[in-house]
């Protein structure tokens, strides 16, 4: 039976505080109709078509203009059409673009050389897509588990935090705890448990499990709505893993990047996992670039033949992938997503408490709890703020992420902050 769709697919006027938000113009209806007819609706799409970007702006096919408040899920966190990334991958595409991991080329081992010595890890293991990444740091803990822990094969657990995403494979639909997510694609991939995020506690019970050889953590939650754990929960995390000889794995596919004001988020609490998973703004919004870094230990465990992409490893995607990591070393972003992040989350915090329950955030990973009624929900709101020129989505229904690109200023941040404030302020 199909599933009905959380959003509506091919938008009317929708009824939002009081006011009837903006409804499409035959061409960005055109647009939506052409989609649903041609395409999977495997998605519930805000209302918008866009049509060119710059920086943390983007417009429509009207040419209406928005504050792009999503940055494609963190992935575009040096901004729409970053000028030196573009110019990178215009060079390298004339130049040398796929070789397959057949023959050697000669970007990828520069590449591994300059990740591994900013990141502080042995090896690297080039991939192209977030979920690629996490999947092969769980076969590389697997493998570790039979060749170096001395577990039995096909023994091997793999724990998640409950409400983790790291994609729709059938591996991660088998780790996630979310119906939505799960539900009839079984069976699932065995060997996968689920523990409490943010509990250290119920966490070293598991790990004294003899057969588990990796425990996989999101430092921050994105998908799950920003759900940042205690203080010290990291550091937890690095202790029982150390003391039950587990691998730690650090899903910092969304987190990490700048995205929190650090290159990871790990670093809030100086500690490091021993595989870290990045994707996403690595290929600095204009490619599908992704990444295992790890120890010798771990990643030497597989061998030729055992793990590969063909895409993996491209000089294109590697030369993009360097110049998107040289713009957040080098362009200061780090410290603007901080900055930023103090300005947005301050203001946020100062919503009205009968819209806004709960407001949160690290650097720019920023999210608000909608406190939904009869009249408005999150995807209201949502609506109302792409009239008022801001793109949002909601995530797990009531939740708003905000997570702009980290290269806003200050004006443009003053601006998007009046954008939210009013229009959430509309629904009091
Ligand atoms: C934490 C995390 N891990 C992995 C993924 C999967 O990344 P991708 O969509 O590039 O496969 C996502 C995607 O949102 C994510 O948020």
């Amino acid at each position: 039976m199909l599933r009905k769709l959380p959003q509506v697919l091919v938008p009317t006027c929708t009824r939002t505080g009081g006011a009837l938000s903006a409804a499409p113009t035959p061409g960005q209806q055109a647009i939506f109709d052409k989609e649903f007819k041609y395409g999977a609706h495997n998605y519930g799409p805000l209302p918008v078509a866009l049509a060119r970007g710059k920086g943390v702006k983007v417009w429509d096919t009207d040419g209406k203009q928005y504050f792009d408040f999503l940055a494609a899920y963190s992935a575009v966190n040096q901004g729409h059409c970053h000028p030196r990334i573009v110019e990178t991958l215009k060079e390298q595409s004339e130049t040398l673009t796929l070789t397959s991991r057949a023959f050697y080329n000669n970007v990828l081992g520069e590449y591994e050389e300059y990740m591994t010595n900013l990141f502080g890890f042995d090896k690297l293991l080039p991939m192209n897509t977030g979920i690629e990444a996490c999947e092969t740091a769980v076969k590389l803990a697997r493998k570790w588990g039979y060749m170096v822990k001395g577990i039995p094969d096909n023994q091997a657990k793999v724990l998640f935090a409950e409400e983790n995403f790291w994609g729709r494979s059938i591996a991660a639909c088998s780790s996630s705890s979310d119906p939505t997510c799960y539900t009839g694609f079984g069976p699932f991939t065995p060997g996968f448990e689920l523990v409490p995020y943010n509990n250290l506690a119920v966490l070293e019970e598991r790990l004294a499990d003899p057969n588990v050889c990796a425990y996989m953590v999101e430092p921050i939650q994105g998908e799950a709505g920003v759900i940042i754990p205690d203080d010290g929960y990291l550091q937890g995390v690095r202790a029982l893993c150390d003391k039950h000889n587990v691998l730690w794995i650090a899903d910092e596919v969304q987190s990490g990047l700048g995205r929190t004001g650090k290159r990871s988020a790990c670093e809030w609490e100086g500690v490091k996992p021993d595989i870290i998973t990045l994707g996403k703004a690595l290929g600095g919004g204009v490619f599908p670039v992704s990444a295992v870094l790890t120890s010798d230990e771990v990643m030497l465990c597989i061998k030729p033949g055992e793990h590969g992409s063909t895409f993996g490893g491209n000089p294109l995607g590697c030369k993009i992938a360097m110049t998107a990591m040289d713009v957040l070393e080098n362009e200061g972003l780090y410290e603007n997503a901080q900055k930023m992040g103090e300005i947005l989350l301050g203001e946020l915090r100062k919503l009205p408490k009968d819209v806004v329950d709960v407001a949160r955030g690290r650097g720019l990973f920023c999210g608000v709890e909608i406190k939904e009624t009869e009249s408005f929900n999150a995807w209201e709101v949502c609506l109302k703020l792409r009239d008022a020129g801001l793109l949002a989505k909601p995530t797990h229904g009531h939740i708003i992420r905000f997570t702009p690109p980290v290269v806003i200023n200050e004006v443009e941040m003053n601006q998007c902050t009046e954008i939210i404030c009013s229009t959430i302020t509309s629904f009091h």
